[in-house]
């Protein structure tokens, strides 16, 4: 550890990030108020963080586990959910989806910390499908449909001159948005939720922790039903 981050070597005691203790506010998250469904949750939570200046509400923490039980993590952007499930975008030969090929269970964490808040949705990912994709691709920018074609997503590359040529073929080849389609290879995933937590930050570290899992009625899917657990 470096003198940098190390509280005790450092001087910096209590002024530290990593003994800085921050009591969190007076909110409560209660079963009487908490939606029926974790999707009517989710949208109150999303508009709140949104409307407090959460930067990039929208940026969630999914997480993976490989076909050797490795797991990963890294932060992709919600595009859209409903009750089917929260939808985000990618490369579909990338690490992330190179693991869920072998494992389609994934979780997505909201790390709403300016609001105290943390949302933990767990579930099956599936791919969504070509039209869904289409059209979410034709609201991209034109850099950003030439990035993503220019891009083997998580394969190593030589330089970022490589790169850059790459993309300047591209612009050469493909000087108008419309005649950049999407590739085959990239598209979005829907998680399909089984279970979604909500986490309200209250004072003393006696937070408030709502669960919603879904009752299975001899395999049928069921409604919803709310569970407190222990901070
Ligand atoms: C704020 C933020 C938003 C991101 N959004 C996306 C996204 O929507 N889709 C995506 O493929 N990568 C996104 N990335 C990049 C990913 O975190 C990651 O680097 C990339 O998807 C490769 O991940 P993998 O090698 O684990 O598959 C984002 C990164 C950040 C920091």
């Amino acid at each position: 550890m470096s003198d940098a981050i190390d509280p005790d070597r450092s001087g910096a005691g209590a002024r530290h990030a990593l003994s800085r203790r921050k009591d969190y506010g007076s909110e409560i998250l209660n079963e009487s108020d908490a939606a029926a469904d974790p999707f009517a949750q989710f949208d109150r939570w999303l508009a709140d963080a949104d409307a407090r200046g959460v930067y990039e509400p929208n940026a969630m923490v999914l997480g993976t586990v490989d076909g050797d039980g490795v797991p990963s993590s890294r932060t992709v952007l919600l595009r859209g959910f409903d009750e089917r499930g929260f939808v985000f975008y990618t490369d579909r030969r990338s690490r992330k989806g190179v693991a869920l090929a072998v494992h389609p269970t994934a979780t997505l964490l909201f790390p709403w910390y300016a609001i105290h808040r943390q949302v933990i949705v767990t579930g099956r990912a599936v791919e969504v499908d070509d039209a869904e994709s289409d059209a979410y691709w034709a609201t991209r920018p034109y850099g950003s449909r030439i990035a993503a074609t220019a891009s083997r997503q998580s394969q190593p590359i030589a330089s970022r001159a490589e790169l850059e040529s790459r993309v300047a073929e591209l612009e050469q080849a493909y000087p108008e948005a419309g005649e950049v389609r999407r590739p085959e290879t990239w598209g979005g995933y829907r998680v399909g939720p089984e279970r979604v937590e909500f986490w309200q930050g209250r004072t003393s570290r006696l937070h408030d922790r709502l669960v919603y899992t879904r009752s299975r009625d001899g395999g049928a899917v069921g409604a919803w039903g709310i569970q407190r657990l222990q901070p």
